[in-house]
């Protein structure tokens, strides 16, 4: 099993980078695939054509706080860790033809709710287990991951669009995986769709990290996403999937 990360500053095409990798994984036929919205924004369902509710499912959020703050400590006997994790099996997970997935949500107000997280963390640990890559769309941070979700990664991919702070933010956000006790394996870094060609030699020798190429400006991505259609129907040819396409193999999965 492997975890892939997206990070960067809003806007950069973190959400759109894991629907076309998870495009990317769908069709070399790599499975099973777990997708995780970790982010509040909650727009990953959406671009791979998954909205949750109306499938009848929960957001992890709400079934956390439906089994610990609402029932309370009923259920006698079964390991908070084991009861939520049957809850998401049943309540939270969405079971589609290619790939699966589950949104964190943002009923869940962060603050020391430790018994839940602790709990989460274990379920999620267990739950993932049975799958061959999870993807994960993250916030900027990465510290939610490490309370709720795991601390051990394979891949982070740095999303980083063409300014100084963008810039700042790939040794940030490096420094705050370490400093959230984090443990990855690589460290990527990629640029967005408003990245130019002419700042990527300057990405590849300015930042200590390996540049693995730009995701390419792609019209049928706008369009797609304003008409809320699921990106996995973009067209195999189409430029933004092709540049993720490379990316992966760059990064080493599938055909190099
Ligand atoms: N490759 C692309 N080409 C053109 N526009 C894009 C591309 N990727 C994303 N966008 C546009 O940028 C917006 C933000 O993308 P998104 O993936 O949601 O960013 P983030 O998750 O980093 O906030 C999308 O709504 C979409 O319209
Ligand atoms: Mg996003």
């Amino acid at each position: 099993m492997k975890i892939l990360v997206t990070m960067g500053r809003g806007g950069t095409g973190k959400t759109s980078f894991v629907a076309l990798m998870t495009k990317y994984f769908v069709e070399i036929g790599e499975s099973p695939l777990l997708l995780v919205d970790a982010d509040p924004d909650q727009n990953l369902g959406e671009m791979v054509g998954v909205e949750l509710h109306e499938k009848g499912k929960k957001s992890i959020s709400e079934l956390l706080v439906e089994t610990f703050l609402e029932e309370g400590g009923t259920t006698v006997g079964v390991p908070p860790t084991e009861r939520i994790e049957s809850r998401i099996w049943a309540h939270g997970m969405y079971e589609g033809e290619c790939f699966d997935f589950i949104a964190l949500g943002t009923k869940w107000v962060e603050g020391c709710y430790c018994l839940p997280n602790a709990a989460l963390k274990g379920a999620l640990e267990s739950l993932t287990k049975n799958y061959k890559y999870v993807l994960i769309d993250s916030p900027a941070g990465l510290e939610h991951l490490n309370r709720r979700i795991t601390s051990k990664l394979d891949d982070i991919f740095d999303v980083i669009d063409p300014s100084k702070k963008s810039f700042n933010h790939v040794e940030r956000a490096h420094r705050v995986a370490k400093e959230v006790k984090i443990e990855f394996k690589n460290f990527y870094v990629v640029g967005g769709f408003r990245f130019p060609e002419s700042l990527e030699n300057q990405a590849r020798s300015l930042l200590p990290f390996r540049f693995l190429g730009r995701i390419a400006y792609d019209s049928n991505v706008e369009g797609y996403v304003l008409a809320g259609k699921s990106l996995l129907g973009l067209p195999s040819d189409t430029p933004a999937y092709l540049s993720v396409k490379k990316i992966m193999e760059n990064a080493g999965y599938g055909k190099v």
